[in-house]
Parts: structure tokens; C-alpha cells; sequence
């Protein structure tokens, strides 16, 4: 799998998860990335239905899973992260209500406007094909539910934020794509993160 942004195939155990040298990662991202900052922008309502694109170790799924959200689901396409999140969120998936899949952001697997919200967190860098994951995301928001994609950057940048930061004319191609099927497309810097946001 090459990303968008590289002409050279995924390797990294950050960037796709697999094998021993995955769950290390998983292990890593779940202890340094908190999330709690992404998760109160989300500003969950009382049942709505959330899709976490990439979600990695599940960290922000937990604090969906905790929230008034009515489902939380996530694709990511590491079986390793799936058994990962779904072990840190094993009470919530056995009730039915954390639904976590192994897929991808060009294709979720979900219902045409399923959900209320959908985010993704530091994996839009990483999907082979920009346009297709954003068609992906267009086709199961609600009218009028919102999009978030967050990547690495920031105020206060990190010393992996700096070195993972996109360049403008990476982040102005995910927002010009953004744009071309949302309305009300924004971006601006978080503590760690670059953050588009959109309504459908
Ligand atoms: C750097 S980790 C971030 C995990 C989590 N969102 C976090 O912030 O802790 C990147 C994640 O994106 C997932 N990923 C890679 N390619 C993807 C794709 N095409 N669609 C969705 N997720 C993808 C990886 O499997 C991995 O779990």
C-alpha cells in the first residue's frame, strides 16, 4: 500500500500496524496519544452514531464509548489494532454498542448516511487514495453531520509532529478535497494537530 503522500510503500508499524512490531506500536500510540483534546471538539450529542476512520489502539474510541453517543464504530485496517481496541474496549463491544472492523477509509463497509460524525486522527496521510477515503466519508455522513481529519502539526509542535507535519501543499490538497464535497470547510492548529473539519 503506497500513500498518497509517498511514492514508496507503507512500512512504518505507526503507519499500518501489523505483527509483533505492530502491537509494540499499538502499545505506544495508546500511552502518548491521550486524544482527550480531538475528543471534546467532537462535542458528541446524546445518540448519535460515530465513525472513527483508523483508529488505531482505540484510545478515542474509549472516550466515545464513555460519551452519550448512541453506536461508536471504527475501521482500521490492522486485524492487530482491531483485537488491540477492541480488548480496551472489550465491555462496550460485547454490549453491541463499540462496533470495531477491520476496513479501510475508502471503504468502511457502513450504510449510506449512517453516521452523525465521522473522524479521522493522524491515518489521512497514510490512505493510498485521498479523494476516494473523503467520497468514502461524503457517502456515510448524514446530511448536515460534520467531518473531522486531524494530522500531525500543531502550535505546539511535538518533535514527531515536526518531522510528520504535511507541507501546505499536501494539507491544501486534503482541503480542496474536502471542499469539493462538504460545505463550511475550515482548518486551523491544535496543541498537536492540524484539524480540517466540514459539514455535510
Ligand atoms: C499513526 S496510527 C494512528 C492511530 C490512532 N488514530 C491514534 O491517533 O492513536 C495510524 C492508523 O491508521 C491506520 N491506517 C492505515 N492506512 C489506513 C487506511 N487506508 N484507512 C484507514 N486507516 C488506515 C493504521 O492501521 C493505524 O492504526
Amino acid at each position: 500500500m503506497t500513500p498518497w503522500t509517498s511514492d514508496r510503500p507503507l512500512r512504518s508499524p505507526f503507519g499500518l500496524p501489523l505483527g509483533l512490531r505492530g502491537r509494540l506500536a499499538g502499545l505506544f500510540m495508546w500511552w502518548t496519544n491521550p486524544q482527550g483534546d480531538l475528543f471534546e471538539l467532537l462535542n458528541v450529542r446524546p445518540g448519535e452514531r460515530v465513525l472513527e476512520i483508523g483508529y488505531g489502539p482505540g484510545r478515542l474510541i474509549g472516550l466515545l464509548a464513555a460519551s452519550p453517543a448512541g453506536r461508536v464504530c471504527g475501521v482500521d485496517p490492522s486485524p492487530q489494532m482491531r483485537a488491540f481496541a477492541a480488548r480496551r474496549n472489550r465491555g462496550q463491544v460485547a454490549a453491541g454498542r463499540v462496533d470495531l472492523r477491520v476496513g479501510t477509509a475508502e471503504s468502511t463497509g457502513f450504510p449510506d448516511a449512517e453516521f452523525h460524525c465521522v473522524v479521522s486522527v493522524n491515518n489521512v496521510g497514510l490512505w493510498p487514495r485521498l479523494e476516494a477515503g473523503i467520497a468514502e466519508m461524503y457517502r456515510v455522513t448524514r446530511p448536515g453531520g460534520r467531518v473531522l481529519i486531524a494530522w500531525h502539526g500543531g502550535t505546539g509542535r511535538s518533535p514527531i509532529a515536526r518531522r510528520l507535519a504535511m507541507p501546505e501543499e499536501r494539507l491544501g490538497r486534503v482541503e480542496r478535497a474536502l471542499g469539493a464535497a462538504f460545505s463550511d470547510v475550515t482548518r486551523r492548529e491544535i496543541p498537536h494537530l492540524t484539524l480540517f473539519e466540514a459539514v455535510r
